[in-house]
């Protein structure tokens, strides 16, 4: 990973320790996220609530998909496989769900305890191809992050 990607991992690590909701945790880590690159045109978290995904705190244009069920949609694949799915054309994948007519790629990472999916983080980007291996690499240690501090606040 690059040090710009780096960096990000520690300012979001170090800016959610202090917080002590999980509301305030995951506002501070999409604003970092979604600062990171012009490219991040949706950046949001949906968080896991029995079999459906719901919309948790997010820049970007106002979605309609405030509930999605584990088996639809590039986040269900996601959350339902507990891997990183990159979508380099979302035209072109008849799972999508669209939130903006402008979106051209997506990816979406699981937050992972173990093997539970806790929920996810999904950005999307009008530019094709956006996400690349580092794009994935650093959301996976900002996953990681966000998961450690919501287990902290669990068992507090
Ligand atoms: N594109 C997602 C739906 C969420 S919106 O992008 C905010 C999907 O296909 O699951």
């Amino acid at each position: 990973m690059d040090t710009v990607r780096a960096d990000l991992v520690k300012e979001i690590t170090a800016a959610i320790e202090p917080l002590i909701t999980k509301r305030e945790v995951l506002q501070r880590a999409v604003e970092l996220l979604d600062s990171f690159s012009d490219g991040y045109d949706w950046t949001g978290f949906y968080i896991m609530n029995g079999d459906k995904l719901h919309l948790g705190p997010y820049i970007g244009e106002k979605t309609p998909h405030t509930e999605i069920s584990l088996y639809a949609g590039i986040c269900g694949a996601a959350a339902s496989s507990k891997k990183t799915v990159i979508v380099d054309d979302v035209t072109a994948d008849p799972r999508h769900l669209a939130c903006s007519l402008s979106t051209r790629s997506e990816i979406v990472v699981p937050l992972l305890d173990g093997e539970e999916c806790l929920g996810e983080i999904d950005i999307d980007s009008n530019q094709p191809a956006f996400f690349s291996e580092e794009d994935r690499e650093m959301l996976e240690y900002i996953a990681e992050a966000v998961v450690n501090q919501l287990k902290k606040l669990r068992s507090t």
